[in-house]
Parts: structure tokens; sequence; C-alpha cells
């Protein structure tokens, strides 16, 4: 019998931040490593989702390459035969198969969709409309793509038949969305066509707990490092000079409490530095809090977390300018020839269904 499939795609992005890299990326590697023994692991770069809203084209080549070197750098071994690293749009079958699905989606069913409301909520906090108006604004400025995307992520999953996807939580909804199609077309047509990938709750169950890890900005740490935000001096971003980096860690936001404790609720500024220190050296974060407990002066502390992120990027850095160009452009062709295969498997199985063939 063949592997079970585990398949995420990581959207191509020049400025993803730490929480990226340790909230998605790393577990990722990390699962790929451990787990390819067991399990095909697919693990591609979404190329075709990256214009859904409107992004500088001359960068999109530059930026999927760089995504591909940063899972290099973050540990991504090439070697292994079933590990699968490609780019979605080089198989074209995620294309095709995304038409068939439309026509048995409903317009309602994508109406419900996060993004959509995501959307209209950044709308409305940008210039303050209110709800229904940023709706129906939407409506008639955002593209078809943005709409019906959820239908493309469907097909990255269902052509390779995958059990295992892993995701942030603003992904679940399209998780679930997959299963309804996949069912309703096994209803339809063939209770064998799809491989109906496992309900959000059992995902979670088998991913364990890094599915929960958040990073918090370090100017406001009871909200979500992202590299949406606007000043960004909350924020480390990957590319960051370490030295400007560790400047943002001396000025991230504390308490007035002047010790040092892992209390979320009460010192979420400090925990944040805390958890910061934990994840850069690699130890628990009870070890770290333990260390830590009861000093002082903040500003040692600080010293210390600056130092681990300081140390953490010039590693990161330094592992991407050595990664082998030639090495990844090799694996992407050969997992794109293999991927090719299985994926016009399923979409011909498909076409018979529906009557193409
Ligand atoms: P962003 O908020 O930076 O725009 P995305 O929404 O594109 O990030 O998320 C990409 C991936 O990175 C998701 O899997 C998400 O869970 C993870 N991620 C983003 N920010 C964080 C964070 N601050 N802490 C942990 N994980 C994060
Ligand atoms: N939609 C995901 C995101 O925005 C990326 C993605 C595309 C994906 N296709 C996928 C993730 C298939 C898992 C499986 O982060």
């Amino acid at each position: 019998m063949s592997k079970q499939v585990i398949l995420t795609g990581i959207r191509a992005n020049n400025d993803l931040t730490i929480g990226n890299y340790f909230g998605a990326i790393l577990p990722t590697i990390d699962m790929a490593r451990e787990r390819s023994d067991e399990f095909q692991v697919n693990l591609f770069v979404p190329d075709l989702h990256s214009f859904t809203t409107p992004i500088d084209h001359s960068q999109l080549q530059e930026q999927i390459l760089h995504n591909v070197q940063l899972f290099v750098a973050a540990g991504l071994p090439l070697d292994k035969p079933d590990i699968h690293v490609y780019r979605q749009s080089y198989v074209p079958a995620h294309s095709e198969l995304t038409w068939i699905l439309d026509c048995f989606t409903g317009f309602g069913e994508m109406n419900r969709m996060t993004q959509f409301k995501d959307k209209s909520k950044q709308l409305v906090d940008e210039t303050g409309i209110d709800a229904a108006t940023a709706q129906e604004t939407l409506k008639g400025s955002t593209s078809v793509g943005l709409f019906n995307y959820p239908v493309l992520m469907a097909a990255d999953i269902l052509l390779y038949g995958a059990t295992y996807v892993p995701v942030g939580d603003d992904q679940s909804q399209h998780l679930e969305f997959t299963r309804d199609i996949a069912e309703r077309l096994n209803k339809k047509f063939n209770e064998e066509l799809f491989t109906v990938p496992k309900a959000v709750k059992q995902q979670h169950a088998f991913f364990g707990k890094d599915q929960g890890l958040r990073i918090e900005d370090l100017q406001d740490p009871t909200k979500k490092m992202s590299k949406s935000d606007e000043s960004g001096k909350g924020v480390i971003y990957l590319g960051d000079d370490p030295d400007v980096a560790a400047k943002k860690i001396m000025s991230a936001t504390t308490d007035s409490l002047a010790k040092v404790a892992l209390d979320w609720d009460k010192q979420p500024g400090i925990s944040s530095l805390l958890q910061l220190l934990s994840l850069f050296t690699r130890r628990s974060l009870d070890d770290v809090a333990e260390e830590w407990q009861g000093t002082e002066r903040y500003g040692d502390f600080k010293k210390a977390v600056a130092e681990a992120t300081h140390a953490f990027l010039t590693e990161l850095q330094s592992n991407l300018d050595k990664v082998d160009n030639e090495q990844i452009l090799a694996k992407l062709e050969s997992s794109e020839k293999s991927m090719n295969i299985q994926a016009n498997a399923t979409l011909l199985e498909v076409q018979k269904a529906v009557g193409l063939r």
C-alpha cells in the first residue's frame, strides 16, 4: 500500500517574520524530517495563490525561490525520496481540477469563507465604513480569484489524496470545505474518487502542540506579531539586520513589576520575551523561565534575549547565503516530475467520472 500523504503549502512572501518561521515553517520542516519514513510529505509553494491580492509581479520569481531557500536554511533535507518540494504552477493539473471543482461549488458556499470576512473587517478598520458597505465594496473590487481560492486549495489537497494538512486556524474552514467537496463528488460519482482529508480536530490531535504557537508583537504583547503590521517596530523580520532586531528587543514593551516571571495575564511582555528566548535557544519554556525567574533587572534579561535574537538571525542568514541553488532547482524539477504523474492520475479519474474521458 502506498504511504499516506501529509501536505502543506506556504505562500511566497519576502517579508516573513519570526512568527511565520516558528509558527509555520519550522514545525513543517521538523515534521517532514521526522515523518518522511512513514508518510509521503508534500511541501509546495502555492504560487498560483500569490496574486489573489495585488502584488509586484516582477518580484514573484525571486520570492518563490526565496521561500524554498528558507525551507532549506531551516533544515529541510533535499535528499529524502519521500519529501517532495514543488511549485504549484508547474503541475498544471491543479488549475484543471480547480475548474471542475468550481462547477460543483455553490456561490453561497464560497461567500461564507473567512477571507472575505477578514478582508471586509480590514476595510472597516482602515476606513471606518460600516460592515455592510464594506462587504458590497469588496464584492465589486476583489478578484474572482480571491473569491474562489479555497477551491484551488481543495484541488491542491485532493490531487495527492492527502490525509493530513497542517495549517493555521485561519485555514481550517478551507479544509472543511475540501472535505465537503470531496464527499459531495464521491457521493455523486464514485466513492473511491477522492481521499477525504481528516477533520480539523483529528488534524490537531495528529500534529500535537505546535499548532497553537503564537508569537506576540513586541510593542503590544497582547497582539499577534504579523508581517502586515504597519510600523514594523514590534515585528522581527527574518531579513532584519541582526543589530536592528536586537534593538527592537531592547525596546520591547514590558511592565513595572520588576520581577521576571512567566505569567501571560499579568506580564505578557516578559512572558513573550521568555518564549522568544526559549525558541531561539531551542530550550523548553519552563527551563528558560526557571533560569530567569525573579530577576529584577529587566535590562540584563532583555540583553540576553537580544543576544539570542542576534545569534539566531545571523545563523539563519548565513545558512541562507550557503544554500545551493542548483541543488534546489534539481530537487524542484525531480519533485515536479513525480507530482505531475501522481496529480495526472487523480485528474484522469475525475475526468472519467464527469464524462470528459
Ligand atoms: P501574517 O499574520 O504574518 O500575515 P499569515 O497569516 O500569512 O501571517 O500566516 C502564515 C503562517 O504563519 C500561518 O500558518 C500562521 O499560523 C503562521 N503565523 C503567522 N504569524 C504568527 C505568529 N505571530 N505566531 C505564530 N504563528 C504565526
Ligand atoms: N491557503 C494557504 C495560506 O494562505 C496556503 C495553501 C494553499 C495551502 N494551498 C494549500 C495550505 C493546501 C495547505 C494545503 O496559508
